[in-house]
């Protein structure tokens, strides 16, 4: 005990989007099949088979992905695509459709790829995930000031914030972690984190660590920042009041979410594609 203090939260969230971003919120769902065929259980007649390759991609936000769907009929009756993705194009070969999915921004999207062959329709799965891991993780030098270090550590150009964990450790063991599942915005964001860690003798030129981690649906995203060493100042008790008004501001989160600058960044990678 003793290490975990009482944490007050201040949460700045500073929406930077003129009207429009909502419009491209889309949730992530599983589309029905269409015109209402399901793919056929397996081990009944016609024995072919329907795959869909990548079955698994990660792509940053905005982004655009092509998906190989395949199968071993030899004349297909009917073949597609259900999505609720933005379409792209598609290019064909014998026994196979590629099909382009477009500005990819839901974090998880289900894409079904179906073929009917002799009177049997089948299908196969993908699933494509909007991430970008932080371009940057930068845990400032600690600043001891009174009684207390002031941790801060930011994350630039980050997307879903929503499926962030945000953790600083000291010595290795961990002293802070948030969990950003209440922040939904559909926008590449910068967050830092500000953390008033009480000074401790034992503690001084301890190494002090943030991470960031991201956990998509399996998929586990891990960056740190360089280590910082706690500065040791000659030790005075901090007098009773500073302590008391210090704790209404131990932990502080600031997400600054940009819009017009993810605009441009997505502007630089459809270039750079
Ligand atoms: C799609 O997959 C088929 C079968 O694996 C392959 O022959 C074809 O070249 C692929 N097409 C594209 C555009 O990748
Ligand atoms: C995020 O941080 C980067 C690097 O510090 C900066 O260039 C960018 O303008 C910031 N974006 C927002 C939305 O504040």
């Amino acid at each position: 005990m003793g290490s975990l203090l009482p944490l007050s939260l201040l949460l700045l969230l500073a929406a930077a989007d003129p009207g429009g971003g909502s419009a491209r919120r889309r949730r992530a769902a599983a589309a029905p099949g269409p015109g209402g065929s399901s793919p056929a259980p397996s081990g009944t007649s016609a024995p072919f088979w329907v795959r869909i390759s990548p079955k698994f991609k990660a792509v940053p936000p905005g982004g655009s992905v092509w998906l190989n769907c395949s199968s071993s009929c030899p004349l297909p009756e009917d073949s597609g695509l259900s999505t609720r993705l933005r379409r792209g194009g598609t290019l064909r070969g014998p026994g196979w459709v590629s099909y382009q999915l477009l500005d990819v921004r839901a974090w998880s999207s289900e894409v079904h790829c179906f073929v009917t062959c002799a009177g049997q329709t089948r299908g196969a799965t993908a699933t494509i995930t909007a991430y970008k891991r932080p371009q940057r993780v930068i845990l400032e030098p600690p600043v001891l000031a009174g009684s207390e270090y002031t941790l801060r550590c930011h994350l630039t150009h980050v997307f879903p914030v929503g499926f962030l964990v945000v953790t600083l450790r000291l010595g290795g063991r961990v002293i802070y972690s948030e969990n950003l599942k209440r922040h939904t915005s559909p926008d590449l964001a910068n967050v830092t984190l500000t953390y008033k860690l009480p000074a401790r003798r034992r503690d001084f030129r301890q190494t002090v660590t943030c991470h960031a981690r991201f956990n998509l649906d399996g998929l586990v995203v891990r960056s740190s920042s360089a280590p910082m060493t706690l500065p040791v100042l000659a030790w005075s008790p901090a007098p009773k009041a500073l302590a008391s008004t210090s704790i209404a501001a131990l932990v502080g989160i600031l997400l600054v979410v940009g819009a017009t600058y993810c605009r441009k960044w997505l502007l630089m990678q459809s270039r750079g594609a």
